[in-house]
């Protein structure tokens, strides 16, 4: 795969329909500069299009998935710059990415590495992550939708703490809040990941798309309104031939193949 665009992530297809994205600034422990997060939205802009792929999962290193904003980038910036910051923008992309996104966390995701996380539609998490929102002790806030994010994921009393005192959470305690949806030995968390992807890259893209899009309505409408939007996609893909598809191989007792149409 080309990723000779990029400087701060590595770009490889470990599977079929996968993409793997890793964030690859050792020296200053994956922080997010800008252009990190301008690379990270222009592959998943890239890979939205492509059909060859139907899930992404995103990396750090083995010690850091990333250690927040740069805050050497960040410090430079006063309110004037800030309000022509292309920042939100790329996260807007990285928000609007319709295919299934997985983070694969060991080590550090601080600040905007945790909330690049939770931009994830699920998070595998090694035995040695540590979630955080430390902002707080630096005079300033999650300013990426850590305090939006993290409280639909583990609810108030914690979120608060952790926004508060800027304390950090382990693997343990992110699973048992309901933040990642598995706990492995840190040398598994991308293998897991990966494997975890190439699944949901075997099912038809269109349910996959619209399951992703129904899920994420939890978070935007109320029950009423996202039970219809539900609905009407649950009738719409019957239109579909991957949906002939995977019932008629269901009844024939064969692995269906979807095309995505
Ligand atoms: N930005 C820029 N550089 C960073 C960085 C960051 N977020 N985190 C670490 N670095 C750099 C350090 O400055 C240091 O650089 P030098 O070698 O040039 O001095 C290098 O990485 C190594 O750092 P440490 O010695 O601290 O490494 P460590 O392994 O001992 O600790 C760490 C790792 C726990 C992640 C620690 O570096 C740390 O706490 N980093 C800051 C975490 C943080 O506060 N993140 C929130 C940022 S604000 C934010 O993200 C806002 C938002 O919501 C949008």
């Amino acid at each position: 795969m080309d990723d000779s665009l990029y400087e701060d992530i590595a770009v490889s297809r470990p599977r079929p329909g996968v993409t793997l994205i890793a964030i690859n600034r050792p020296a200053a422990r994956n922080a997010l500069r800008t252009a990190t997060l301008g690379e990270i939205a222009a592959e998943l802009d890239r890979t939205a299009i492509d059909e060859s792929v139907g899930a992404v999962v995103i990396t750090g290193s083995e010690k850091y998935f990333a250690a927040g904003a740069d805050l050497k980038e960040m410090a430079a910036l006063g309110p004037i710059e800030m309000l022509s910051d292309v920042r939100p923008k790329h996260w807007k992309r990285i928000t609007a990415f319709p295919k299934p996104l997985l983070a694969a966390v060991n080590g550090y995701a601080l600040g905007a590495g945790c909330e690049l996380a939770m931009h994830a539609d699920i998070i595998i998490a090694g035995m040695n992550a540590v979630f955080g929102q430390p902002e707080i002790k630096l005079g300033i806030i999650p300013g990426a939708g850590g305090t939006q994010r993290l409280v639909r994921a583990v609810g108030k009393s914690q979120t608060m703490k952790m926004v508060l005192t800027g304390e950090s959470i382990d693997a343990r305690v992110a699973l048992a809040a309901g933040l990642a949806a598995e706990l492995v030995a840190s040398e598994d968390t991308v293998k897991r990941a990966i494997e975890i992807a190439e699944s949901i890259a075997s099912m038809a893209p269109l349910a996959v798309r619209a399951a992703k899009e129904s899920v994420l309505l939890a978070f935007e409408l109320g029950l009423t309104a996202a039970l219809e939007s539900e609905r009407k996609s649950f009738v719409l893909l019957a239109a579909s031939s991957d949906r002939q598809e995977g019932i008629a191989a269901f009844l024939e007792k064969r692995a269906p193949e979807y095309r995505g149409r």
